[in-house]
């Protein structure tokens, strides 16, 4: 036992974990089937305070099964479920924030309209004067969600405005910084750049590495090795369901991680298919085990 009670990156924590260097969040060979649909098999994960474990994987790879089960919307049906090293079943998402497990989904529950202070608090707000004259405390929200974003580096011009004006990245940002704000340990993004441009996403990529400098252990799902590759310090690539790799960023490059995702043998395939295609110039596409390599025009293949 050690009595540090924070993360090693100095944040403060609402509830203090009871332990102090353990895993936040352990899975040991947990599985989830769906009736007949054996949709997670067999997977071992940890996530630590100050640490980004990337979860990647091909649609169907069973990511949203995974997060589903951390973030108590779905049970596992086999192996182990810890939090703070105790096995644990969530019966709702309520239980795991309970426990400091916050999800932000890709949809964003915000509502548009609304503007950025007033969605910070969300389900949340902050009131003032006793029941019944009790009223909701605007100056205080305002000046807090201001601080918080600000904290995280996050700067918008206008708090007032809504929610809705914002680009996906703030969006995601805001998000972020409010889960940081309300307690989380473990922050768990479901594919939060798959629908960002490159600029938008590099601003999403730069949150999630200050939740890590906060000392939140951040769950990143994504398609994109690339975008993993930028910020993550352990990669699990899943594949119908099962572990296909676990790595730390130490024992695997971004070329290897890449090769995963795409599937060195499928992509073979695609590039015959492609060659009885007129038009296109297989040449120039990239060798498996050069997946990183930019694809270059060809210099003919266009007028
Ligand atoms: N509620 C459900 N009932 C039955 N099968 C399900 C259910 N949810 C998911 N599955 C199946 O489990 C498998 C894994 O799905 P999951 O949604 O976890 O994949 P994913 O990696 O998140 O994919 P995507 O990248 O498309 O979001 C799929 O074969 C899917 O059809
Ligand atoms: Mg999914």
């Amino acid at each position: 036992m050690t009595d540090k009670t924070t993360g090693t990156h100095g944040a403060v924590l609402k509830d203090a974990p009871p332990e102090g260097d353990g895993p936040l969040v352990e899975l040991r060979g947990a599985g989830k089937s769906y009736g007949n649909v054996r949709a997670l098999h067999g997977v071992d994960l940890t996530v630590h305070a100050g640490r980004v474990t990337c979860v990647l994987g091909d649609n169907g790879a069973g990511k949203s099964t995974l997060i589903k089960i951390i973030s108590g919307l779905h049970q596992h049906t086999e192996g182990e479920f810890l939090v703070d090293g105790a096995p644990v079943r969530f019966t709702s998402p309520r239980e795991a924030l309970d426990k400091g497990i916050a999800t932000v989904y890709q949809d964003l529950a915000t509502v548009p309209l609304m503007p950025v202070w007033r969605n910070f608090f969300l389900g949340s707000e902050m009131t003032r004067g006793p029941w019944p004259v009790r009223r909701l405390d605007i100056a205080r929200m305002k000046r807090t969600a201001d601080e918080e974003l600000r904290n995280m580096g996050i700067v918008l011009n206008d708090l007032e405005q809504p929610i809705g004006t914002l680009s996906g990245g703030q969006r995601q940002s805001v998000a972020i910084a409010r889960a940081v704000y309300f307690g989380a340990r473990v922050l768990i993004l479901d594919e939060p750049t798959a629908a960002l441009g490159v600029k938008q996403s590099g601003v999403v990529l730069k949150y999630i590495a200050a939740a890590r400098e906060r000392g939140l252990g951040v769950i990143f799902i994504t398609h994109n090795p690339h975008h993993a590759y930028m910020v993550g310090d352990h990669f699990s690539v899943l594949r119908l369901g099962t572990l296909e790799l676990s790595a730390d960023r130490a024992e695997v490059g971004l070329e290897e991680l890449t090769n995963h995702m795409a599937g060195g043998a499928e992509l073979a395939a695609l590039k015959h298919e492609l060659s009885q295609v007129r038009g296109v110039d297989v040449e120039e596409l990239p060798e498996e085990g050069d997946l990183t390599a930019p694809v270059a025009k060809s210099p003919e293949g266009t007028s």
